[in-house]
């Protein structure tokens, strides 16, 4: 997919469901301040529901260059994101790529620019789970060494690039998933219809997706014990990742059956904001909602079924705890986070929904030395 492209463009580079996420309130002030840009989706993911539809929702344009990279391996994904992203970069020498995040596809469009000379932005700069199982935790600190612009989203990401001597200049500005929400609740409430279409009224809102977690059959099988014996009911979206590992492991039809736990495919944004909006607690793997949890809008208590977090703020501002992927003592934290209702920060340690415009007032300052 091609349009037409002008000289001396910011190229904004999306590839997987949060980057589309967070990625929006930046083109959004792109546009507000009339600054061309070339969107382009590098493919990582491809399903409608974790690709288009985000993009129809957060109301961004068609990508200018779009691809589809459907391979299973993550060399073979990074090298061919890299070769493809490349060739556009190539073409249209844009002066400045922006990636967003953590993902394969970041550090494979981040790799193509700066190997062409062209500067990198890397919004989302510094966080670190120091957990190395991680591929995301690879990604980052690769992007992060490669970056001239850095957008940490807090002072904690900050210290954590200073310590790393990253050479490109850092600048603190919040983090753009605040923005998003702020952007795009009042809209979701009023065309969602999601909670109709729920079986619970009082409900845990769960995600699960790490590699780490879902592709170890252990851990899989802990994750289903779990939310069919959780203390309340479960409404989980389940990531395309998970329901192959699910399939696999023979787990699927002892979640589905289960009649505590209501499996949904991937949700649309507005649907997830407004169910995140009703839910009485999260618990997730995923690193947004980790995020999404402090917005005041949402402000609601999340538990991470993980081993570490790159998000430590949410944790010290007492909305997320870390809480480990044993069947007991997931339970006890939800048990413990239910209490916790209506008790949580009316501010998050994520930013006041302006990052978007901070991070493209930086660029055009920066640009203009
Ligand atoms: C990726 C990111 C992760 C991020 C997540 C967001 C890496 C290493 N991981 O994980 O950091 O949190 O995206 O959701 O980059 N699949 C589909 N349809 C799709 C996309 C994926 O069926 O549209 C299935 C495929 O079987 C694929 C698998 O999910 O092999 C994993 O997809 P991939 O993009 O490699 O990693 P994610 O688990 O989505
Ligand atoms: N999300 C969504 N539908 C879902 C699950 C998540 O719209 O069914 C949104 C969520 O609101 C957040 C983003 O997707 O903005 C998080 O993506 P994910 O958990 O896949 O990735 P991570 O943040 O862990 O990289």
């Amino acid at each position: 997919m091609e349009g037409t492209i002008l000289p001396n463009e910011y190229m904004v580079i999306v590839g997987t469901r949060p980057e589309i996420v967070k990625m929006a309130p930046i083109v959004r002030a792109l546009e507000e301040r009339s600054l061309p840009y070339i969107f382009v989706h590098c493919g990582q993911h491809y399903d409608y529901n974790m690709s288009q539809q985000f993009i129809e929702e957060l109301e961004l344009p068609a990508p200018t260059y779009g691809f589809k990279v459907r391979v299973y391996s993550p060399g073979l994904q990074t090298g061919r994101i890299l070769a493809l992203t490349e060739r556009v970069i190539k073409k249209t020498r844009p002066k400045t790529v922006l990636v967003e995040g953590d993902t394969n596809g970041v550090l494979a469009a981040a790799l193509a620019a700066v190997k062409l000379n062209v500067p990198v932005g890397h919004v989302e700069a510094g966080l670190r789970s120091f957990d190395l199982r991680m591929p995301e935790e690879h990604n980052r600190r690769l992007v992060d060494h490669i970056s001239t612009h850095l957008f940490a989203p807090t002072e904690n990401s900050r210290k954590n690039l200073k310590r790393e001597s990253v050479w490109g200049k850092i600048h603190v500005t919040g983090n753009t998933v605040i923005d998003a929400i702020i952007q795009h609740l009042p809209m979701a409430e009023r065309k969602s219809n999601i909670i109709n279409e729920l079986r619970f009224k009082h409900f845990a809102l769960v995600t699960a997706h790490r590699a780490e977690n879902v592709d170890d059959p252990v851990v899989l099988q802990n994750f289903v014990e779990t939310f069919t014996e959780a203390p309340l009911p479960v409404v989980y979206s389940v990531h395309p990742r998970t329901r192959k590992r699910l399939r696999q492991q023979r787990l699927w039809r002892k979640l589905s059956s289960s009649s505590n736990v209501q499996l949904l495919p991937p949700l649309g944004y507005f649907d997830f904001l407004v169910a995140m909006k009703n839910c009485e607690l999260l618990l997730t793997d995923s690193g947004g909602i980790q995020e999404e949890a402090t917005a005041p809008q949402i402000r609601k208590p999340v538990l991470v079924i993980r081993l570490s977090t790159e998000r430590p703020e949410a944790v010290e501002a007492g909305f997320a705890s870390v809480v480990g992927v044993q069947k007991e003592s997931v339970l006890a934290a939800m048990e413990n986070a239910l209490k916790l209702k209506g008790k949580l920060p009316r501010t998050s340690p994520y930013g006041d929904g302006k990052a978007g415009k901070k991070i493209v007032e930086i660029l055009t300052k920066e640009d203009s030395r």
